[in-house]
């Protein structure tokens, strides 16, 4: 097989540099890739594991020609980003992974679900809101959920309304509605694809979310469901990667219903949160499972090795200021937690600032063990408020 690109050293331009990024950072460094990573802030999670960092937006079209110029491939953690002047590098000849014309259909939460519904894939029922309308909304039908286009995520951008009464929680901006899933499990599946078309799904995980919040509460692999449906969304969620032509890891949520349906509810061309526990639990990280998959390598094994569960940690609702971590030599104590903090300048209340991955041959067991990493671990900040 011809290599696609110069290896091992292929310089990799990565677009954001979050918790995602660092550890496809680390990956990189693993297999003998260089970094550059374009981000805002200086010292980013990722720019300091990198070591190279261009300071600047995403939506800055001198830096994202920079970043380009200065490496083999360039890929991204995050999808907010300026994907005119990522089409415009792609036609100059730059290899940008996933497809920039891929990201841009996904990064509107619109043209994702036209998307799902042409290519036949179930998706709950919805209608395009260019501004929210009290009576439109009427008219499309409670229980509904209102999702902004753009920008939106961690739930950020979405408001679940159960009647007419629930309007007033509307997100004032360019937006959809779909129909309010009964939903029994929310699961998600990983998928690598490659330049070749060679199309991997990571084992079906459960997600579970803390009431009233969107943030993933709390991670399980495998999910609590019959083999037939764990294989069927393994299935659905390569046919859907398939569908999109996509080059890289992808993390795909679907809904288990009531009935035993699968319906995907969303899909992030990057790798994913819901990917974490494959750092340890899996022959293939998600992190170099990516740049396999991007820099035209044969992909990974995919296998669990063992049942994992994973955590956030979140910064506690008055955290302010450098990292506390409280609670941490107690927690690493417990056998098979495997702790990862992110490297962030502040704790800020709420703020993704690491997490930790319990193994253990019993999954119900790596769930006692994860939950009480939980209330073992509380991340404050140096400042009080
Ligand atoms: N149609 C629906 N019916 C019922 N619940 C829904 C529906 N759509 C979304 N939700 C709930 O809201 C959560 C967040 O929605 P979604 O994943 O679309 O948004 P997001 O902002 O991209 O979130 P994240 O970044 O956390 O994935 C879902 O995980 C689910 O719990
Ligand atoms: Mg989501």
């Amino acid at each position: 097989m011809k290599d696609a690109y110069p290896y091992p050293v292929a310089r990799i331009g990565l677009i954001g540099g979050g918790q995602l990024g660092r550890m496809m950072v680390k990956a990189a460094k693993r297999i003998g890739c260089t970094c550059v990573v374009l981000d805002p802030y200086p010292m980013s999670p990722a720019g300091q594991v990198a070591g190279h960092q261009i300071i600047g937006g995403y939506h800055d079209p001198a830096k994202l020609r920079e970043l380009a110029e200065t490496c083999d491939v360039v890929t991204f953690e995050l999808e907010d980003i300026d994907t005119e002047t990522l089409l415009q590098l792609e036609r100059e000849g730059h290899n940008i992974y996933p497809a920039p014309a891929l990201l841009a259909t996904l990064q509107d939460k619109l043209t994702q679900k036209r998307f799902l519904r042409d290519a036949d894939i179930p998706t709950a029922d919805f209608e395009e809101m260019p501004s929210a309308d009290a009576d439109a909304f009427a008219g499309f039908g409670y229980p509904l959920v209102q999702k902004a286009r753009r920008g939106g995520y961690d739930g950020r951008g979405v408001s679940v309304m159960q009647t007419a009464t629930d309007f007033q929680h509307h997100l004032p901006v360019p937006s959809l509605v779909e129909r309010f899933v009964e939903a029994k499990k929310e699961l998600a599946v990983m998928v690598a694809r490659n330049s070749m078309g060679d199309c991997r799904a990571y084992p079906t995980v459960e997600m579970c979310f803390r009431a009233g919040e969107n943030v993933l509460d709390l991670l399980l692999c495998p999910a609590a469901v019959p083999k037939n449906i764990a294989s069927a969304a393994e299935a659905l969620a390569v046919r859907t990667i398939e569908a999109l032509d996509g080059v890289g890891v992808f993390g795909v949520e679907l809904f288990l219903t009531e009935d035993d349906q699968l319906l995907v509810n969303e899909i992030a061309p990057r790798t994913h949160n819901s990917g974490h526990h494959t750092i340890e639990a899996c022959m293939t990280d998600q992190f170099e499972q990516h740049l396999r998959a991007i820099l035209g390598l044969p992909l990974g094994a995919t296998d669990l090795l063992t049942p994992a569960a994973m955590i956030n940690l979140l910064g506690e609702a008055d955290a302010n200021g450098r990292p506390v971590i409280n609670g941490m030599a107690a927690a690493l104590e417990i056998p098979g937690v495997c702790l990862h903090i992110y490297g962030k300048a502040e704790a800020k209340p709420f703020r993704k600032m690491g997490h930790v991955t319990v193994l253990d041959k019993d999954i119900s067991e790596a769930r006692h063990k994860a939950e009480r990493v939980r209330d073992l671990i509380q991340i404050t900040g140096e400042q009080h408020p």
